[in-house]
């Protein structure tokens, strides 16, 4: 990789890219066609490496849900809805990948569950060596949620805010946006308190002004707001910044990949 070249590590939240809301494993195609122009305007603009992981919406909450492979239960079940989870983010990973290449971005599937392993729900391994070279030749590989074998409970969810910054880390990554249905972190959850105010910037000397962090209002087996959140402290303790920013608002995630700063809410590294 070119240690000069930006690399910008996204995630696209399923709340954005799937009828997450209703419930339905179906794809919010305006919401997918919008951001990947965005995406692809921006980089005809800024010469920047990019490496996207998707969420799962219900393509992958749903079924992780109804055979029970968050609760890492080893029963006869569990391959069988290893295989139907997998198959559904399958889906919706195809739907994303089409939707890049038709705005002209040289995107990759980059199936997690191939390549990685778990351990109690968290990454022990995921070789990046071919992510890498991707990224040296401008492809932009599209990883996402998914299902992995883990060594302690058999099958588990490797949620896409887990993978983020496990790569963002591994990777060395300059920057890490997360676009979701909201336009940042509130003091509580927006979606059920319209007098939720925004929080611009987190750290460990604030994080106590959030009254409620909440999960999600939909199918949510990856801990919704809240486990992103840990899983962006953490971040932090490595010395990696992040931002969370609105994906449903036209140009915001058009104007952060192009540099701006501030958009949404910045998870920073203590002063
Ligand atoms: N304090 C809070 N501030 C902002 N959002 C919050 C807060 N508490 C809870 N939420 C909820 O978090 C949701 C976003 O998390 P969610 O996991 O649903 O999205 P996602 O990660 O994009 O989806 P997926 O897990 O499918 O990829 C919002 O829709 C909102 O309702
Ligand atoms: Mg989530």
């Amino acid at each position: 990789m070119n240690p000069n070249k930006e690399l910008i590590i996204l995630k696209l939240g399923g709340s954005v890219i799937t009828k997450k809301s209703e419930g339905k494993p179906e794809v919010d195609g305006e919401n997918l066609k919008r951001l990947a122009k965005e995406i692809a305007d921006a980089k005809k603009k800024k010469n920047f490496s990019l490496v996207i992981v998707h969420g799962a919406g219900p393509f992958g909450h749903v079924p992780a849900k109804r055979y029970g492979l968050d609760k890492g239960i080893m029963d006869e079940e569990q391959m069988k809805g290893f295989s139907i989870t997998h198959q559904s983010m399958e889906k919706l990973n195809f739907q994303v990948v089409e939707a890049l290449q038709r705005h002209m971005i040289n995107a990759v599937a980059y199936q997690p569950s191939a390549v990685g392993i778990l351990k109690n729900r968290r990454l022990i391994y995921f070789p990046t060596i071919v992510m890498e070279e991707l990224i040296s030749r401008d492809v932009v590989p599209v990883a996402y949620g998914d299902v992995l074998l883990d060594e302690e409970t058999g099958v588990n969810i490797l949620s896409g805010d887990h993978l983020v910054p496990y790569l963002a880390d591994t990777l060395n990554a300059n920057r890490v946006i997360m676009a979701a249905d909201v336009p940042g972190i509130f003091d509580s959850d927006p979606k059920k308190n319209k007098n939720a105010k925004l929080i611009k910037e987190i750290d460990s000397r604030n994080i106590s002004q959030i009254r409620e962090i909440g999960t999600s209002m939909g199918t949510d087996v990856t801990g919704g707001m809240e486990r992103k959140l840990n899983e962006l402290l953490r971040l932090t303790e490595l010395g990696i910044e992040s931002e969370i920013v609105s994906a449903i608002e036209p140009g915001i995630l058009r104007r952060t990949l192009l540099g701006e700063r501030g958009l949404g809410t910045i998870i920073k590294t203590d002063p």
